[in-house]
């Protein structure tokens, strides 16, 4: 099998946040695709070894920002490549509040989202949630994987799904 044919599939690049009972936490991720439009419902993937995975499982909400091309990228850094147990990811990244659930502030929109299932796999949940909220925040191009990669040259750690070894 060519791996690299899992390069050919399109994602976007989005900051996941929710509360872990003291903070705010989160964290990176490409692996969102929504699954319905009415109710409108996403699917989420997320590591086992993430914290942010224990935080969705017992908190059972949290919050998409949409990354734009304008968005800046050390967001992306922050959320991706520590972890939210011994750093308060929100301390340099400016927010603001919907719904209770902190977004971030150059993000070009939000979900609000409430989780109703999930699918375990070897090494990811499948988080299942439905949108309660959302809205667009301003009119830049969102951000595409490719664009990540491609274009600010960022790379992805081994957590993320869709990781390939070089
Ligand atoms: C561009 C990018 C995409 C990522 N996508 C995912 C993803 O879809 N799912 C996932 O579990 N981790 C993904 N990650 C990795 C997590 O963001 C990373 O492991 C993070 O440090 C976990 O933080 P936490 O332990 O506070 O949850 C991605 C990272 C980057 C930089």
């Amino acid at each position: 099998m060519n791996n690299n044919v899992f390069r050919n599939l399109s994602y976007g690049v989005y900051i996941v946040s929710c509360f872990d009972g003291e903070k705010y936490t989160g964290c990176t991720v490409n692996s969102i695709m929504q699954i319905t439009s009415s109710p409108s419902a996403i699917a989420l993937s997320v590591n086992h070894d993430n914290y942010t995975n224990e935080c969705l499982d017992k908190t059972k909400k949290f919050a998409v920002s949409i990354l734009s091309e304008k968005s800046n990228p050390i967001s992306i850094g922050t959320f991706g490549f520590r972890s939210g147990r011994d750093t308060f990811k929100f301390s340099n990244i400016p927010f603001e509040m919907k719904n209770y659930m902190p977004v971030i502030k150059d993000a070009c929109g939000y979900l609000i989202c409430e989780i109703i299932n999930k699918v375990e796999t070897t090494t990811h949940t499948l988080f299942i949630a439905n949108v309660i909220d959302g809205d667009v925040l301003n009119s830049e191009v969102p951000m595409t994987y490719s664009y990540y990669h491609n274009v600010i040259k960022g790379k992805s750690p081994k957590a993320a799904p869709t990781y390939i070894e070089n």
